[in-house]
Protein backbone atom coordinates (compact mmCIF):
# COMPACT_ATOMS: atom_id res chain seq x y z
CA UNK A 1 0.00 0.00 0.00
CA UNK A 2 1.12 3.37 -0.60
CA UNK A 3 3.19 4.87 1.99
CA UNK A 4 3.82 2.19 4.19
CA UNK A 5 7.39 0.24 3.38
CA UNK A 6 5.91 -3.09 3.10
CA UNK A 7 2.44 -3.95 2.83
CA UNK A 8 1.38 -3.05 5.94
CA UNK A 9 2.87 -2.14 9.31
CA UNK A 10 3.45 -5.79 11.59
CA UNK A 11 0.00 -6.02 13.21
CA UNK A 12 -0.88 -4.92 16.65
CA UNK A 13 -3.54 -4.46 18.88
CA UNK A 14 -2.50 -0.88 19.13
CA UNK A 15 -2.99 0.29 15.39
CA UNK A 16 -4.15 -1.20 12.09
CA UNK A 17 -4.54 0.25 8.74
CA UNK A 18 -7.62 2.02 7.37
CA UNK A 19 -8.68 5.02 4.81
CA UNK A 20 -10.07 7.91 4.35
CA UNK A 21 -13.48 6.67 2.88
CA UNK A 22 -13.96 4.37 6.36
CA UNK A 23 -12.91 7.22 8.90
CA UNK A 24 -14.29 9.76 7.54
CA UNK A 25 -17.41 8.76 5.41
CA UNK A 26 -19.30 12.61 5.56
CA UNK A 27 -16.10 14.24 3.70
CA UNK A 28 -17.39 12.46 0.55
CA UNK A 29 -14.36 13.08 -0.63
CA UNK A 30 -12.46 12.32 -4.24
CA UNK A 31 -9.90 9.56 -3.09
CA UNK A 32 -9.96 7.67 -0.63
CA UNK A 33 -6.19 7.88 0.89
CA UNK A 34 -4.41 4.66 2.90
CA UNK A 35 -4.49 5.73 6.83
CA UNK A 36 -3.13 4.35 10.18
CA UNK A 37 -5.19 4.22 13.13
CA UNK A 38 -3.85 4.40 16.65
CA UNK A 39 -6.32 3.04 19.42
CA UNK A 40 -4.62 2.20 22.55
CA UNK A 41 -5.26 2.94 26.24
CA UNK A 42 -3.98 6.50 26.20
CA UNK A 43 -4.85 7.60 22.81
CA UNK A 44 -6.34 8.04 19.47
CA UNK A 45 -5.06 8.82 16.44
CA UNK A 46 -5.66 8.99 12.59
CA UNK A 47 -2.12 9.72 10.46
CA UNK A 48 -1.97 10.18 7.00
CA UNK A 49 0.97 8.63 5.17
CA UNK A 50 0.37 11.77 2.66
CA UNK A 51 2.50 14.10 4.48
CA UNK A 52 3.07 11.98 7.98
CA UNK A 53 0.14 14.14 8.74
CA UNK A 54 -1.27 13.38 12.18
CA UNK A 55 -5.01 14.25 11.24
CA UNK A 56 -7.27 13.74 14.96
CA UNK A 57 -5.66 13.08 18.08
CA UNK A 58 -8.20 11.95 21.47
CA UNK A 59 -5.97 12.37 24.56
CA UNK A 60 -7.46 10.13 27.11
CA UNK A 61 -4.62 11.36 30.16
CA UNK A 62 -6.88 13.83 32.52
CA UNK A 63 -8.95 12.80 34.92
CA UNK A 64 -11.43 15.48 34.28
CA UNK A 65 -12.26 14.24 31.34
CA UNK A 66 -10.92 11.25 29.21
CA UNK A 67 -11.74 12.74 25.83
CA UNK A 68 -9.61 15.50 24.56
CA UNK A 69 -9.56 16.65 21.48
CA UNK A 70 -5.70 18.25 20.35
CA UNK A 71 -6.10 19.01 17.10
CA UNK A 72 -8.72 20.26 14.57
CA UNK A 73 -9.55 18.48 11.42
CA UNK A 74 -11.69 20.87 9.39
CA UNK A 75 -15.04 19.25 8.53
CA UNK A 76 -15.07 20.34 5.71
CA UNK A 77 -11.54 18.49 4.65
CA UNK A 78 -11.41 17.03 1.50
CA UNK A 79 -8.92 14.08 0.60
CA UNK A 80 -7.54 13.96 -2.37
CA UNK A 81 -4.33 12.58 -3.57
CA UNK A 82 -1.62 14.84 -3.32
CA UNK A 83 -3.16 17.73 -2.51
CA UNK A 84 -2.98 19.31 0.90
CA UNK A 85 -5.33 18.25 3.78
CA UNK A 86 -6.85 21.12 5.79
CA UNK A 87 -6.36 20.31 9.78
CA UNK A 88 -4.15 17.97 12.10
CA UNK A 89 -0.54 18.90 11.64
CA UNK A 90 1.05 18.77 8.25
CA UNK A 91 4.59 19.62 7.96
CA UNK A 92 5.36 22.42 5.64
CA UNK A 93 9.01 21.75 3.98
CA UNK A 94 11.19 22.33 2.34
CA UNK A 95 10.05 25.67 2.28
CA UNK A 96 7.38 28.03 4.80
CA UNK A 97 4.59 29.59 3.23
CA UNK A 98 5.08 31.25 -0.68
CA UNK A 99 8.06 30.13 -2.58
CA UNK A 100 10.02 33.51 -4.08
CA UNK A 101 9.56 31.95 -6.98
CA UNK A 102 6.25 31.75 -8.58
CA UNK A 103 4.05 28.55 -9.03
CA UNK A 104 6.41 26.64 -6.46
CA UNK A 105 3.52 25.00 -4.06
CA UNK A 106 2.51 27.19 -0.52
CA UNK A 107 4.75 25.48 1.87
CA UNK A 108 6.76 23.31 0.16
CA UNK A 109 5.55 19.75 -1.15
CA UNK A 110 6.50 17.25 1.37
CA UNK A 111 2.94 17.62 3.09
CA UNK A 112 1.14 16.61 -0.41
CA UNK A 113 3.56 13.37 -1.24
CA UNK A 114 3.75 10.05 0.31
CA UNK A 115 6.01 8.76 3.45
CA UNK A 116 7.49 5.41 3.93
CA UNK A 117 6.31 4.57 7.52
CA UNK A 118 9.97 2.99 8.82
CA UNK A 119 8.19 1.40 12.56
CA UNK A 120 5.89 1.35 14.69
CA UNK A 121 6.11 0.16 18.37
CA UNK A 122 4.74 0.99 21.56
CA UNK A 123 7.49 2.41 24.08
CA UNK A 124 7.31 1.06 28.16
CA UNK A 125 4.77 3.57 29.14
CA UNK A 126 2.69 2.99 26.66
CA UNK A 127 3.13 5.91 24.07
CA UNK A 128 2.78 4.77 19.99
CA UNK A 129 5.84 5.73 18.63
CA UNK A 130 6.19 5.76 14.52
CA UNK A 131 8.69 6.53 12.67
CA UNK A 132 8.26 8.14 9.23
CA UNK A 133 10.51 8.68 6.88
CA UNK A 134 10.62 10.98 3.42
CA UNK A 135 13.82 9.74 1.54
CA UNK A 136 12.69 9.53 -1.93
CA UNK A 137 14.95 13.18 -2.69
CA UNK A 138 17.86 12.28 -1.17
CA UNK A 139 19.79 10.64 -4.26
CA UNK A 140 17.79 12.66 -6.63
CA UNK A 141 16.66 16.23 -6.17
CA UNK A 142 12.70 17.05 -6.18
CA UNK A 143 12.29 19.45 -9.80
CA UNK A 144 10.83 22.48 -7.15
CA UNK A 145 13.88 22.45 -5.32
CA UNK A 146 17.65 21.78 -6.31
CA UNK A 147 18.97 20.41 -3.14
CA UNK A 148 19.00 16.86 -2.14
CA UNK A 149 17.44 16.04 1.24
CA UNK A 150 15.74 13.76 3.08
CA UNK A 151 13.88 13.73 6.24
CA UNK A 152 12.52 11.54 9.16
CA UNK A 153 9.68 12.69 11.84
CA UNK A 154 9.00 10.92 15.23
CA UNK A 155 5.53 10.56 16.54
CA UNK A 156 4.91 9.66 20.34
CA UNK A 157 1.57 9.54 20.70
CA UNK A 158 -0.16 8.94 24.26
CA UNK A 159 -1.98 11.59 26.17
CA UNK A 160 0.50 13.99 24.62
CA UNK A 161 1.35 14.53 21.13
CA UNK A 162 5.20 13.99 20.60
CA UNK A 163 6.90 15.23 17.34
CA UNK A 164 10.40 14.92 16.41
CA UNK A 165 12.13 15.97 13.09
CA UNK A 166 15.10 15.64 11.42
CA UNK A 167 16.07 17.50 8.47
CA UNK A 168 19.42 16.94 6.57
CA UNK A 169 20.91 18.18 3.33
CA UNK A 170 22.54 15.41 1.69
CA UNK A 171 23.85 17.78 -0.84
CA UNK A 172 26.90 19.16 -1.29
CA UNK A 173 26.63 23.31 -1.21
CA UNK A 174 24.15 25.26 1.53
CA UNK A 175 20.44 24.62 1.73
CA UNK A 176 18.15 27.03 2.25
CA UNK A 177 15.71 26.19 4.93
CA UNK A 178 12.31 27.06 6.27
CA UNK A 179 9.62 24.67 7.70
CA UNK A 180 6.46 24.02 10.20
CA UNK A 181 4.51 21.75 12.07
CA UNK A 182 1.19 23.61 11.22
CA UNK A 183 -0.69 22.48 13.81
CA UNK A 184 -4.35 23.22 13.80
CA UNK A 185 -6.09 23.61 17.56
CA UNK A 186 -9.57 23.44 18.02
CA UNK A 187 -11.03 26.54 20.43
CA UNK A 188 -14.14 26.46 22.28
CA UNK A 189 -15.02 30.20 21.82
CA UNK A 190 -12.51 32.48 19.49
CA UNK A 191 -13.16 35.81 20.68
CA UNK A 192 -12.20 34.90 24.23
CA UNK A 193 -8.94 32.74 23.14
CA UNK A 194 -5.80 34.11 24.53
CA UNK A 195 -2.17 32.62 23.06
CA UNK A 196 0.20 33.22 26.45
CA UNK A 197 3.85 33.14 25.64
CA UNK A 198 4.39 35.46 22.77
CA UNK A 199 4.47 38.71 24.74
CA UNK A 200 7.53 40.95 24.03
CA UNK A 201 8.26 39.08 20.82
CA UNK A 202 8.54 40.72 17.43
CA UNK A 203 5.96 39.03 14.57
CA UNK A 204 5.70 40.04 10.72
CA UNK A 205 2.54 40.98 10.33
CA UNK A 206 1.67 38.60 7.19
CA UNK A 207 -1.59 40.37 6.74
CA UNK A 208 0.47 43.97 6.28
CA UNK A 209 3.15 42.87 4.06
CA UNK A 210 5.23 41.20 6.47
CA UNK A 211 5.93 44.86 8.92
CA UNK A 212 7.68 44.04 11.82
CA UNK A 213 5.86 44.53 14.94
CA UNK A 214 5.94 43.66 18.25
CA UNK A 215 3.38 42.04 20.33
CA UNK A 216 1.91 43.53 23.61
CA UNK A 217 0.21 41.16 25.70
CA UNK A 218 -1.63 37.98 25.23
CA UNK A 219 -2.38 37.49 21.46
CA UNK A 220 -6.55 37.96 20.72
CA UNK A 221 -8.75 37.41 17.74
CA UNK A 222 -10.16 39.66 16.16
CA UNK A 223 -10.53 39.10 12.45
CA UNK A 224 -8.00 37.76 10.45
CA UNK A 225 -4.51 37.03 12.14
CA UNK A 226 -1.71 35.93 10.27
CA UNK A 227 1.95 36.55 12.46
CA UNK A 228 5.53 34.94 12.18
CA UNK A 229 6.33 35.69 16.13
CA UNK A 230 10.81 35.13 15.44
CA UNK A 231 12.76 33.76 18.53
CA UNK A 232 9.86 32.76 20.61
CA UNK A 233 10.01 31.14 24.23
CA UNK A 234 9.90 27.38 24.32
CA UNK A 235 6.31 27.38 25.68
CA UNK A 236 3.18 28.93 24.34
CA UNK A 237 -0.50 28.28 26.03
CA UNK A 238 -3.97 28.37 23.75
CA UNK A 239 -6.06 29.65 26.97
CA UNK A 240 -9.23 27.92 25.90
CA UNK A 241 -11.34 24.71 27.36
CA UNK A 242 -9.31 22.64 27.68
CA UNK A 243 -5.78 24.87 27.54
CA UNK A 244 -3.41 23.98 25.73
CA UNK A 245 0.63 23.94 25.89
CA UNK A 246 2.61 23.25 22.97
CA UNK A 247 6.63 23.56 23.33
CA UNK A 248 9.34 23.26 20.82
CA UNK A 249 12.81 22.79 21.61
CA UNK A 250 15.23 23.84 18.50
CA UNK A 251 11.81 25.92 16.24
CA UNK A 252 12.63 29.72 17.17
CA UNK A 253 9.25 30.84 15.35
CA UNK A 254 5.51 30.53 16.41
CA UNK A 255 3.20 31.09 13.60
CA UNK A 256 -0.13 32.40 14.64
CA UNK A 257 -3.47 32.36 12.05
CA UNK A 258 -6.84 32.60 11.84
CA UNK A 259 -8.60 33.60 8.24
CA UNK A 260 -11.27 35.53 9.74
CA UNK A 261 -14.79 35.46 8.44
CA UNK A 262 -14.00 36.50 4.30
CA UNK A 263 -11.08 34.20 4.14
CA UNK A 264 -12.63 30.83 6.08
CA UNK A 265 -15.68 31.59 4.02
CA UNK A 266 -13.47 31.56 0.93
CA UNK A 267 -11.95 28.41 1.49
CA UNK A 268 -13.72 25.40 0.40
CA UNK A 269 -11.98 23.46 3.02
CA UNK A 270 -13.00 25.69 6.19
CA UNK A 271 -15.67 27.22 4.92
CA UNK A 272 -17.80 30.17 7.13
CA UNK A 273 -19.04 28.45 9.45
CA UNK A 274 -16.23 26.57 10.60
CA UNK A 275 -13.64 29.44 10.70
CA UNK A 276 -14.27 29.63 14.46
CA UNK A 277 -13.52 26.47 15.22
CA UNK A 278 -9.69 26.63 15.28
CA UNK A 279 -6.19 28.70 15.34
CA UNK A 280 -3.27 27.40 13.66
CA UNK A 281 -0.32 27.68 16.28
CA UNK A 282 2.64 26.39 14.42
CA UNK A 283 6.56 26.06 15.41
CA UNK A 284 9.59 26.23 13.31
CA UNK A 285 11.95 28.08 11.89
CA UNK A 286 10.10 31.13 9.02
CA UNK A 287 10.40 34.24 8.14
CA UNK A 288 13.86 35.76 9.34
CA UNK A 289 14.56 32.33 11.77
CA UNK A 290 15.03 30.63 8.38
CA UNK A 291 17.98 28.55 7.93
CA UNK A 292 20.79 27.83 5.28
CA UNK A 293 22.09 24.24 6.44
CA UNK A 294 25.25 23.32 5.65
CA UNK A 295 26.49 20.48 3.10
CA UNK A 296 25.45 16.94 4.87
CA UNK A 297 24.18 19.04 8.11
CA UNK A 298 21.02 18.23 9.94
CA UNK A 299 18.58 20.06 11.54
CA UNK A 300 16.77 18.74 14.40
CA UNK A 301 13.45 20.05 16.35
CA UNK A 302 10.51 18.75 18.09
CA UNK A 303 7.35 20.03 19.45
CA UNK A 304 5.27 18.60 21.90
CA UNK A 305 1.35 19.36 22.34
CA UNK A 306 -0.73 18.45 25.10
CA UNK A 307 -3.92 19.88 27.82
CA UNK A 308 -2.13 22.34 30.55
CA UNK A 309 -1.75 21.10 34.03
C1 LIG B 1 -0.32 29.75 7.64
C2 LIG B 1 0.11 30.99 6.90
O1 LIG B 1 0.80 29.15 8.20
O2 LIG B 1 -0.93 28.84 6.74
C3 LIG B 1 -1.10 31.60 6.20
O3 LIG B 1 0.70 31.90 7.80
C4 LIG B 1 -1.76 30.58 5.33
O4 LIG B 1 -0.69 32.73 5.44
C5 LIG B 1 -2.11 29.35 6.15
O5 LIG B 1 -2.93 31.14 4.75
C6 LIG B 1 -2.80 28.23 5.38
O6 LIG B 1 -2.05 27.88 4.28
P1 LIG B 1 -2.57 26.77 3.28
O7 LIG B 1 -1.61 26.73 2.14
O8 LIG B 1 -2.58 25.47 4.04
O9 LIG B 1 -3.98 27.17 2.87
Amino acid sequence: MTGFTSASPENHPWWRLSDSATEFPQHNSVDSLPLLVVESPLCRSVIAPQGAQLLTHTSYGRTTSNNDQLLWLSPTALFVRGKPLRGGVPLCLPWFGPHNEPGKPQHGFARNEDWQLLGAQADSDGNVVLSWGFGQYASQPHPEFPWRFSARLTMTLGTRIELGLEIQNCDTSPMPLSWALHSYHPVSDLAAVRVRGLAGCDYLDNTRQLERRRQQGDVQFNGELDRIYLSVPDEQVIATEPALSIRGSNCPSAIVWNPGHAKAAALADVGAEHGREFICLERGNAGTNALSLDAGASHRASVSIGVTG
